[in-house]
């Protein structure tokens, strides 16, 4: 089968801001996908191309759907869908910069996803089993705290996540995650009133708490009250993001300016107090130094994630590697803007013994490739935001028809996936 046409259009993400969606025809059906857009990029990610102007307050994407239809419809029209390789290579080369700022990553990546499902329907297979040949449901990481830059109060810390690990199954984690979100939103209007369950980017609350500490034991009691059991089937996890609070050397979090020694104290506090499995971007996005100092104090027991300090790309990572900074990749197709590329940091992940979670963007839409990447990669661990919100759910319950289309053929790692 051939690729018949390849198209763009632009639409609205989660947040209500236009993003490319690819659409691909191969014998005549036509397939979709939808690029993710972030709110705390890293630096080093690919370029996101935005048209500027006035129109949609500067963010359409015309330009990069232009891109789409004329450029890349030229070089991948007639190719074989079931090549990714040589889709994402050709657009790669047809870009011919660093960080794809020509095309735009938001055009390379809907196109490099639309062949990943078109390749999958031209093999008459699943997604998962086109990308890769895992059969691995991941665990999941629900965010359910929302704060920083995705929400709009005191919590300097991004995301505050819950997860189920110790639970026997996707879906059993996804019940308990479901569960544990009601009983939290119980909690925060008892103990804060009504306006601390409005919610953040990701689906997740976002109440007047000052601290994480605060965030995680409320986070604790939720899951108690809907009768889990901390530290043995609820684990906690959470992302710093950390680059969005340093300013001047210093790192303004919790109600503390602390230095990049100070802070690593704070976490290795964390970890003492809460059931703590995993920790991302502790510092900012260009300290590997401080970053490799606390994956070799606390890494062999809590898994130390770089998210802006990989960007997915597999030369940063590849430092990482060197440097003992971090243990693991967080993983976003479009931090580097193809399939095959991020392919390859998992690889290199796998190969150095770095553990990998495929993530969403706090800007998402209905499109759920990157649980069929999670599938297929068999990396073990997805974060998708909240239990809660069309755009992540969808990426959930895509899983969870996963889960029985695979049947007894279904591996789900739990505690194993974080070493426990
Ligand atoms: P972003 O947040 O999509 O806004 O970058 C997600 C994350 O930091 O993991
Ligand atoms: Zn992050």
């Amino acid at each position: 089968m051939i690729i018949e046409k390849v198209w763009a259009r632009e639409v609205l993400d989660s947040r209500g801001n236009p993003t490319v969606e690819a659409e691909i025809t191969v014998s005549g059906h036509r397939i979709t996908a939808i690029a993710p857009s972030g709110a705390s990029t890293g630096t080093w990610e690919a370029h996101e191309l935005r048209d500027g102007g006035k129109r949609y307050g500067g963010k359409g994407v015309l330009k990069a759907v232009e891109n789409v239809r004329t450029e890349i419809s030229g070089i991948l029209t007639g190719t074989d869908p079931a090549d990714q390789e040589a889709a994402d290579r050709a657009m790669t080369e047809l870009d011919g910069t660093p960080g794809k700022s020509r095309l735009g990553a938001n055009a390379t990546v809907a196109v490099s996803l639309a062949v990943a499902k078109a390749g999958a329907m031209a093999e008459g297979v699943p997604l998962y089993e086109h990308i890769g040949k895992g059969k691995v449901l991941p665990v999941p990481m629900f965010n359910i705290i929302n704060g920083g830059k995705h929400a709009g109060g005191n919590l300097k810390i991004q995301e505050c996540m819950l997860v189920p690990a110790g639970l026997p199954s996707y879906s059993e984690c996804l019940r308990a995650a479901s569960e544990i979100y009601m009983s939290l939103k119980n909690l925060l209007k008892k103990k804060y009133g009504p306006s601390a369950v409005n919610i953040g980017d990701e689906g997740g609350f976002a109440p007047p708490v000052n601290t994480v500490s605060e965030a995680l034991e409320t986070i604790l009691e939720a899951a108690s009250d809907a009768g889990y059991a901390p530290g043995k089937e609820i684990f906690l996890a959470m992302d710093a993001a950390s680059s969005e609070f340093f300013e001047n050397g210093r790192y303004d979090v919790d109600g503390m300016s602390l230095t990049a020694g100070e802070l690593s104290d704070h976490y290795v506090s964390l970890t003492k107090e809460f059931p703590l499995v995993s920790i991302e971007d502790p510092f900012f996005e260009d300290d590997f130094e401080t970053t490799a100092q606390l994956t070799k104090k606390i890494g062999n027991k809590v898994q130390i994630v770089g998210d802006d300090l990989f960007v997915t790309n597999t030369e940063r990572l590849m430092r990482g590697i060197k440097e003992g900074a971090a243990n693991a990749l967080l993983l976003k197709v479009n931090q580097i803007g193809t399939v095959t590329e991020s392919a390859e940091a998992a690889g290199a992940s796998f190969e150095n013994g770095y553990r990998v979670i495929v993530s969403h963007r706090s800007g998402e839409s209905e499109d759920t490739s990157i649980s069929d990447l999670s599938v297929g990669w068999g990396t073990g661990q997805i974060k998708t935001g909240a239990p809660a919100r069309g755009e992540r759910t969808a990426k959930y319950n895509r899983l969870l028809r996963i889960e029985e289309e695979l049947g007894s053929a279904a591996v789900f790692p739990g505690k194993k996936a974080f070493g426990l």
